[in-house]
């Protein structure tokens, strides 16, 4: 052997590592990880062990389900899922210039290190509006989530609450909100989303069964009164809805059945076509919003906007908190990317409510680059359902993990040990 490459490991023993040892260190490492998170329900910080978890685990299980490389966990759930599915779900609006918007303003976006800070207690536990989060990161709605597995929102509601992490139930998710409550559990922290039907009594009536079941806020979201131009759904002439997926809360509802002659299941094709009928809303306008505030004592979030004229407004009319979105880009091509939306926005609330984003988010680094912009938290979409398609419930708990450890890392590795100490100082330039 040359001189000085002693610490350079012989090939010919790598590999060759008796089990035993490896089994060893596991359970010492396992044994830490059991004692300094106090494991219940959900994790509770050290997020990053995730990645010891997969490189000294037990080679058989330590693997995780889905690519820890998101880019080939797209491309694979895209293969794997029916071509009608992929298409929806990967979809955006006209030439899809705003969906890559949204990752080109993270990635012009660039982080600044600082050493030589003493990282090894870390603290991500973040509360918005009275829901606590072990880090600043939350699901957001997707609906029709059978699209990418049988189980859809309820695998998806059970791996969230495995780990902790609130999720956003949507108001065309494939199974009732009662259902995805059931799947979570008591403990799991959840909204609402609602789409604001055209009848105020059946808006009543979601409000009334969300409240009911647990759910800890209502987020309303104020993009989507009518389906954006998405060619890829319209070369196909598919859309869930028309296919009895995504139309589960409705269909259900006492106030939307009241109004058919004959029940769903008898007459699905009149159901469908009242579907269409209440779901989106164009004459939505500031004064639901104080209807809303009368059905409900919950907190109020609005998602969807990009105008930091429109997020002073909802602050004036009594709004609790704000997701800057576009939808991932599925609502109008051009749009401004929601990273780009996000600090003009911070500035004219100036701390008066809280905020979060979505649209964009493929990582932990991104949900750092998106809390130096002012955000309080981060709402992780498309990702957990390429989780979903790829491996079920499995897929998304290993997303989620995966997303929490490299913001646990990227935290530590840029000098910061609790989600306050992010601020645009945490950017080059
Ligand atoms: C397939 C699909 C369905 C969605 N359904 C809803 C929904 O029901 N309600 C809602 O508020 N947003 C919905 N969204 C938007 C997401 O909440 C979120 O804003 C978006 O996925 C963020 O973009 P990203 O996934 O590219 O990060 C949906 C998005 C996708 C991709």
């Amino acid at each position: 052997m040359a001189a000085g490459s002693r610490h350079i490991s012989d090939p010919t023993t790598v590999g060759s590592r008796p089990d035993a040892t490896r089994e060893r260190r596991y359970q010492l490492y396992d044994l830490h990880i059991k004692m300094s998170s106090h494991r219940t329900r959900g994790l509770h910080g050290n997020f990053g062990a995730y990645a010891r978890d997969i490189y000294l685990g037990p080679a058989a299980s330590s693997k995780a389900p889905v690519p820890a490389d998101f880019a080939e966990l797209e491309r694979l759930a895209m293969e794997r899922l029916d071509p009608d599915a992929a298409a929806y779900i990967g979809a955006g609006a006209g030439a899809e210039t705003t969906t890559r918007a949204n990752r080109e303003a993270f990635d012009r976006r660039r982080l600044l290190p600082r050493m030589m800070r003493d990282v090894t207690g870390r603290d991500l536990t973040t509360t918005v509006l009275g829901t606590t989060a072990p880090a600043p990161l939350l699901l957001s709605p997707i609906g029709a989530q059978s699209l990418a597995d049988p189980e859809g929102e309820l695998a998806t509601a059970r791996a969230a609450a495995t780990v902790g992490l609130p999720l956003i139930a949507s108001s065309v998710a494939h199974f009732t909100l009662e259902q995805i409550a059931a799947a979570g559990g008591p403990e799991a922290p959840r909204w609402f989303q609602l789409y604001w039907p055209t009848d105020d009594e059946l808006a009543a009536s979601f409000v009334a069964r969300a409240e009911a079941t647990g759910y800890a806020a209502i987020v309303i979201t104020v993009d989507t009164f009518v389906h954006g131009w998405k060619p890829r759904d319209l070369e196909r002439a598919w859309l869930p809805f028309l296919h009895g997926i995504g139309v589960a809360n409705y269909f259900a509802d006492p106030v939307f059945r009241a109004a058919l002659v004959r029940p769903p299941k008898e007459d699905p094709a009149a159901a469908t076509d009242h579907f269409f009928t209440v779901q989106g809303n164009p004459s939505v306008t500031w004064d639901n919003l104080a209807r809303l505030r009368e059905m409900t004592t919950l907190p109020i979030l609005i998602k969807g906007l990009l105008h930091p004229d429109d997020a002073q407004e909802a602050a004036a009319r009594g709004a609790d908190g704000i997701i800057v979105s576009n939808h991932g880009g599925r609502q109008v091509d051009g749009a401004i990317a929601s990273l780009d939306a996000l600090a003009g926005i911070a500035d004219a609330l100036a701390g008066d409510l809280p905020l979060l984003l979505d649209s964009g988010v493929r990582g932990g680094a991104d949900a750092v680059k998106a809390l130096a912009l002012g955000a309080d938290a981060v709402c992780l979409g498309r990702p957990y359902i390429w989780g979903l398609a790829l491996a079920g419930e499995a897929g998304v708990e290993a997303v989620l993990r995966m997303v929490l450890a490299e913001l646990d890392l990227t935290m530590a590795l840029c000098g910061f040990t609790a989600v306050a100490e992010i601020d645009e100082g945490a950017l080059a330039g």
